[in-house]
């Protein structure tokens, strides 16, 4: 990257107006609903983030159901089954983590009840798309507890036709965190049949105090900006602490020793505009300093968020190498 200035990198972006207008809406809305008092305007982001029902008649051959695992934290959970899963059939089952900063966003999210229903129906799977709780309401490590108490929930209640030995934890941005902490967590745990056989980060947000090339040369891409990731990260990490957090910086100079960790075979997935690549590079760099496997996929023209968009020619790479991850294992 070194050589290129930060404005010729942003102008070789080559991207759809309606992606761009879609994506400069998103980044200004969610802007403006982040308070300086340290609160979220969740009425302001009503306005984009447009929720959609589960749906027991198949939708693009998938139907969805929700489930309640602790009315208390509003933990619950989206299962999407493929049409025409015969009574004996077990499919790959992912839990999925959604994005949006750790502070927006559900399963019943538009752009992630989409996205799920593709996954579930284009590898196929099933999928259960977690409802995990929010900054700045709920703070660290609460969505972590959430990922592992889903889990446990799962391994004593299987959802239909799903294959409980080939158990994917799988989370995009925010959700790729998740699948990192959540994993870890999980690995101290004694499931009764679940067996996680990977993790799958895609473009996962890790941050630190430090500043990175790609954050500072990829300032002001899409749907990205330093001010609101700080503001996040804030939020969402105990009082007191720094973006070192080994909650953010996994390998930073905070962080615990973690080569004894049960990790599974992770895919992390990388995209050439997204500023959050050095972040992601160091966390694959420390999985393999720790003696774990790791295989990178990085798209030089994806931007943060490239697979929420079907048109995007990396959307269609992407399916494939869940795909081939998923079913090699
Ligand atoms: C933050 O600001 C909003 C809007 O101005 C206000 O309604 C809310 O009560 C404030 N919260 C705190 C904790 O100061
Ligand atoms: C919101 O947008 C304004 C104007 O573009 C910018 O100055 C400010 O830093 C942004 N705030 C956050 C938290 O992203």
């Amino acid at each position: 990257m070194s050589g290129t200035s930060g404005s010729e990198l942003r102008t070789s972006l080559k991207l759809p107006w309606r992606i761009r207008f879609i994506l400069a809406a998103l980044n200004a809305i969610s802007n403006a609903s982040i308070r300086r008092n340290g609160t979220v305007n969740r009425c302001l982001m009503t306005l984009i983030d447009f929720k959609v029902p589960p749906s027991d008649k198949p939708v693009k051959g998938v139907t969805t159901s929700d489930t309640t695992v602790d009315p208390s934290r509003n933990l619950w959970f989206r299962y999407f089954l493929p049409r025409g899963t015969t009574s004996g059939e077990n499919l790959p089952i992912i839990v999925y983590f959604h994005g949006g900063s750790l502070v927006f966003l559900s399963p019943s999210s538009k752009s992630y009840d989409d996205l799920c229903r593709r996954l579930a129906g284009e590898l196929p799977a099933t999928v259960v798309s977690v409802n995990y709780r929010l900054a700045p309401e709920h703070k660290f490590p609460s969505p972590y507890e959430d990922g592992v108490e889903i889990l446990k929930f799962i391994d004593e209640n299987p959802p239909a036709n799903a294959d409980l030995t080939r158990c994917f934890i799988v989370g995009d941005s925010a959700g790729g965190n998740l699948v990192h902490h959540v994993t870890a967590r999980a690995g101290e745990h004694d499931f009764r049949n679940l067996k996680i056989a990977g993790a799958i980060l895609i473009q996962p947000f890790f941050g630190g105090e430090e500043r990175t090339e790609s954050e500072i040369q990829l300032a002001g891409t899409p749907l990205w900006s330093v001010e609101r990731t700080d503001w996040c990260w804030k939020a969402f990490l105990p009082e007191g602490s720094d973006r070192d957090h080994p909650a953010a910086n996994v390998f930073g100079p905070k962080s615990s020793d973690i080569s004894g960790l049960k990790f599974p075979k992770s895919l992390v997935f990388m995209g050439g505009f997204d500023p959050l690549r050095d972040w992601q590079k160091r966390y694959c760099e420390g999985l393999k300093g720790n003696g774990k496997e790791v295989k990178v996929v990085d798209y030089p023209n994806a931007i943060h968020s490239f697979y929420i968009f079907p048109q995007l020619p990396e959307s269609t790479l992407f399916l494939t190498e869940l795909q081939d991850f998923i079913y090699s294992q």
